[in-house]
């Protein structure tokens, strides 16, 4: 048996995280918890591809990024459009050669609405963001990521739980958190990380598509999420923390 180094222990710790080099696509990084996720990548040391329907604010997000002195690329992606899914994950390959993280991060709500009068369209399009557009961009990245690479998929506390007036974004998470556990179980062989990323009430835009009167400062901050998931990425490639479940101390908000 192997004998226990204390003496090593520290040294490890006091490293910080680091994926130096890993190449991470960060889908819907314009704004919210997915640029507070870029930005915490590329401080910890990875290459970030950072994607989002709106051209413009990612390119002048990248392009700030690599101001600071960060490896920053901009690919416009909308999740819900298989030919733009399959553009963007293409040029990952052709630019980097591989991909190390997935974290499908894009996603909508919807104004809060009973069954019986909740818009087939907005349900449609809420289902083929959250849920279709998980699939599609894990479908299109899959090829390029190597054995012991990591996907990390932004759920929400919702993907176990229910709200009335919530159907279309419920059962897209739900699903999520399904397609999510499938692919740990197919992944293992590969060594794929699969983490579901479950996070309670957090201060971004996201709000005013449902409920523009909750209290944001009681919320937590994007940059509380990426940090969690950053730490979790940087644990050794033999383990995997399947679910982050982070809610507010205090609960209910
Ligand atoms: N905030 C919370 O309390 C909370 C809690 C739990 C889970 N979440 C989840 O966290 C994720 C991020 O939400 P957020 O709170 O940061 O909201 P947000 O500020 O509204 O950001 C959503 C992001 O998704 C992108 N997006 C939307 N539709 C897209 C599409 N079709 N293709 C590509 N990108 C698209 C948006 O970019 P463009 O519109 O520019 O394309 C934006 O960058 C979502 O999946 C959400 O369900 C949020």
């Amino acid at each position: 048996m192997r004998a226990f180094r204390p003496s090593s222990y520290p040294a490890i710790r006091l490293k910080g995280p680091t994926l130096q080099g890993k190449v991470a696509v960060i889908t819907g990084a314009s704004r919210g918890i997915g640029q507070a996720i870029g930005w915490e990548l590329a401080r910890a040391g990875a290459r970030v591809v950072l994607t989002g329907r709106d051209e413009q604010l990612i390119g002048e997000l990248a392009g700030r990024m690599r101001r600071d002195g960060f490896d920053a690329l901009a690919v416009p992606l909308d999740v819900r459009d298989e030919a733009s899914v399959r553009a963007a994950f293409d040029r990952v390959g052709q630019d980097y050669g591989r991909l190390d993280f997935l974290v499908n991060n894009a996603g909508i709500a919807h104004k809060l609405s009973p069954v019986q009068d909740l818009d087939p369209g907005t349900w449609r399009e809420v289902i083929e963001t959250n849920l279709s557009g998980l699939f599609l961009c894990t479908r299109y990245a899959l090829p390029r990521m190597p054995d012991g690479a990591s996907i990390v998929n932004n759920l929400s506390v919702a993907a176990q739980g229910m709200w009335p007036g919530h159907a279309g974004y419920n059962a897209s998470k739900w699903g999520g958190l399904g397609l999510t556990n499938t692919l740990r179980e197919e992944l293992r062989p590969r060594r794929i990380r699969v983490i579901a990323l479950l996070p309670g009430p957090t201060d971004t835009a996201i709000w005013e598509q449902f409920m523009p009167e909750r209290t944001r400062s009681k919320m937590m901050a994007p940059e509380t999420i990426a940090r969690a998931i950053v730490d979790c990425l940087a644990l050794p490639e033999n383990a995997v923390v399947e679910e982050i479940r982070i809610r507010p101390v205090t609960g209910a908000i």
